[in-house]
């Protein structure tokens, strides 16, 4: 069986923590996993996190962490147009944006393709496959709730990284992975990140 392929973007806005676990999270099953970072994606999440640059597949690696033996992170240049990425015949399994800032929704909602994370959004949308938002910022214009609005309505998914809190989270891990679960669940993978309610653990 053809491993799965999954397309994970992180941008300038607060929170790549969250594409970070994600990413992490992605490794558990047997996948490629294309990441994209945007440059202002990089350089919040220097800031914000351990993440200290370079190539994000050696931060993983030296973060050691437990993952299905057909894993693969592969992080693709945000300036290369000729990347399999850009194109609709480049067949993948869902791309997600987390976190999402406001530049990129915005270029998401009118079609702008200023670098492959723009494209490859772009191509899902034409090519009606699964693209999931973590927007962020607080508080939201109308620009940025129109901006939503439209890309919820060419087929994107809007999954504001909003944390619940009905699982009693202890930890920032906790809050992570409420998050990152759902959109587990958006990519139709099984897993046990989070007690579902109404059941004793997962599923
Ligand atoms: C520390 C820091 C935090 C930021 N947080 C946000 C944010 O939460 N949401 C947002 O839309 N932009 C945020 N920005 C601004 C974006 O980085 C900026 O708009 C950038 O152009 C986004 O580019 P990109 O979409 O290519 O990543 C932040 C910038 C900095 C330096």
């Amino acid at each position: 069986m053809n491993p799965k392929k999954f397309i994970v973007a992180i941008t300038g806005a607060s929170g790549g923590i969250y594409g970070l676990r994600l990413i992490s999270a992605l490794m558990a099953f047997p996948a490629d996993v294309f990441v994209l970072i945007s440059s202002s994606g990089r350089a919040v999440l220097t800031h914000e996190t351990d993440f200290s640059g370079g190539q994000i597949t050696e931060y993983f690696e030296k973060k050691s962490i437990a993952s299905h033996e057909g894993a693969r992170i592969l992080e693709i240049d945000v300036a290369d147009f000729f990347a399999p990425l850009a194109s609709g015949s480049f067949r993948h399994d869902g791309m997600v944006v987390a976190p999402c800032s406001m530049n990129t929704l915005a270029a998401i909602a009118c079609g702008r393709t200023d670098n492959l994370i723009h494209r490859a959004a772009d191509v899902c949308l034409k090519e009606k496959r699964t693209l999931i938002l973590l927007p962020r910022e607080s508080p939201l214009s109308l620009i940025h709730l129109k901006n939503m609005v439209r890309a919820a309505e060419a087929g994107a998914v809007i999954l504001p990284p909003s944390p619940g809190f009905y699982t009693h989270p202890a930890t920032i891990a906790d809050l992570l992975d409420s998050v990152v679960a759902r959109v587990l669940d958006h990519l139709d993978l099984d897993h046990e990140l989070i007690a579902r309610w109404g059941g004793k653990t997962t599923c």
